[in-house]
């Protein structure tokens, strides 16, 4: 289940049923005050760099590294949902990861983030 948008609520709830071995447990990785709004931040969890992307009220977490090269995507614009690599111009949707454009037909690997106590945690595969 993805779900990038910084409310709370039952698809951002962090996971504690039987069945859920299954999925990624989350992680804080970032306080809210450090992601000033239209600001972003790279932060590894794990082995992957976590990109996050802050617009309005809404975070958005997701791989930085884009599918087209497998360049990072820190410092590409975010504009209207979606964000453009700054290398050859791929335009991902900012909640389904799906791109927008025809540079490439992979998608970018998108997290669920929960915000509480002005922390960000995010959800990592
Ligand atoms: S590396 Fe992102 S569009 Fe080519």
């Amino acid at each position: 289940m993805q779900s990038p948008a910084g409310k709370s609520g039952p698809d951002s709830a962090p996971d504690s049923g039987p069945d859920s071995s299954s999925k990624p447990a989350f992680v804080g990785i970032a306080k809210l005050a450090d992601l000033p709004e239209g600001q972003q931040l790279s932060v590894y969890v794990g082995l992957k760099k976590v990109l996050l992307c802050r617009a309005g009220d809404r975070v958005f977490a997701m791989r930085d590294m884009c599918p087209h090269a497998l360049q990072p995507l820190l410092g590409s614009k975010v504009e209207n949902g979606v964000i453009k690599c700054q290398k050859h111009g791929a335009t991902f949707d900012l909640v389904s990861g799906r791109p927008t454009n025809g540079v490439t037909n992979a998608a970018l690997e998108i997290y669920a983030v929960n915000l509480r106590d002005e922390s960000i945690a995010v959800a990592v595969r």
